[in-house]
């Protein structure tokens, strides 16, 4: 079931392309994934950067993406190129940028000061993937009360390699620390976005992915292929099944013979008004 929280807006998929390959940014407006990221971090070398950023100004600036958000990940605060690549980014009219390598509130606090400039609708969307990110994840997510932050999003790639966790089938050793930075972005209202599947070609594993992540209450998954983007959007969007039991709740609900009920069984299952909630937003999340 779909998670409708207050800062809800469909981000199932969400595909990263490096910003030096002109061939994935002409493809992108074309695919079908709820938003792109245009990497300017590790998918790119340092002696690509120019290129990277032409790039950015030839495709990406006034390009319609139908509908697509559009991102753009800046390197980590601090790095060499940093305020030559946000400012290129931002002539780009991104709907956020993506922050890797957040350590602490004050990063975001930073990033923050220096949009001052920007349209008031830029977001900020922050990186979780360093063990000092997870120790201040509250502060972090905090961040969300005051400033442009929107959205977090797991890097399992450098949180394998800061802390030697292993990045396996199931991620049991990594599912405490998940399940803490949903809970970080659920108290702050942020979207919170899953990590990448690193091998592309195994659908099946990916999909298993996905389904974990859907049922951990994730919005979504970042991804590194467009072959991903399909499991991605089934299991991150309502499943028929989903849709049928949401559309079966309000009927009982709205049958003037439960009139007055707060509390009703469908089938041997308990539903409660929350439920009839959840399920109008559904149904209407459709219809948008
Ligand atoms: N976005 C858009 N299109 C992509 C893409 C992406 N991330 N990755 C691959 N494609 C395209 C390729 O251009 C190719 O198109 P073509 O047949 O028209 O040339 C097609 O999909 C098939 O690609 P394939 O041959 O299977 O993969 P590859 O060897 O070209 O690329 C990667 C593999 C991993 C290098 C590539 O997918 C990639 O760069 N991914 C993103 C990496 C990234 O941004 N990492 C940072 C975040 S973790
Ligand atoms: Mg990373």
């Amino acid at each position: 079931m779909v998670f409708f929280h207050k800062n809800w807006r469909q981000r199932r998929s969400v595909l990263y392309m490096p910003s030096t390959n002109r061939r994935v940014l002409e493809k992108a407006p074309h695919l079908d994934c709820d938003g792109v990221v245009f990497d300017l971090e590790d998918s790119i070398a340092d002696e690509a950067r120019a290129g990277a950023h032409q790039n950015l100004r030839e495709l990406v600036k006034d390009t319609d993406f139908g509908g697509k958000e559009r991102i753009i990940r800046l390197p980590q605060l601090g790095s060499a190129s940093f305020a030559e690549d946000l400012a290129v980014s931002l002539s780009c009219k991104p709907d956020a940028l993506l922050l890797p390598k957040v350590g602490n509130a004050s990063d975001i606090e930073a990033f923050q000061q220096m949009l001052e400039e920007a349209p008031a609708d830029l977001q900020i969307w922050a990186m979780i993937e360093t063990p000092q990110a997870l120790i201040n994840l509250k502060e972090i997510a905090a961040c969300g009360n005051n400033t442009r932050l929107n959205c977090l999003v797991i890097g399992p790639n450098d949180l394998a390699k800061e802390t030697g966790a292993k990045m396996e089938p199931g991620r049991e050793v990594m599912l405490p620390w998940l399940m803490q930075i949903l809970a970080a972005a659920r108290a702050y209202n942020l979207s919170i976005l899953d990590g990448v599947y690193n091998n592309f070609r195994d659908l099946e594993g990916l999909d298993a992915e996905c389904q974990q992540g859907a049922s951990m209450g994730y919005d979504g998954k970042t991804l590194i292929h467009p072959a991903q983007i399909e499991a991605a959007n089934l299991r991150f969007g309502p499943s028929e099944t989903d849709i049928k039991q949401a559309e079966t709740i309000i009927a009982a609900f709205d049958d003037p013979a439960n009139a007055g009920h707060a509390v009703l069984q469908i089938e041997g299952e308990m539903f409660e008004f929350l439920h009839l909630g959840m399920a109008r937003q559904l149904i209407s999340s459709l219809k948008d």
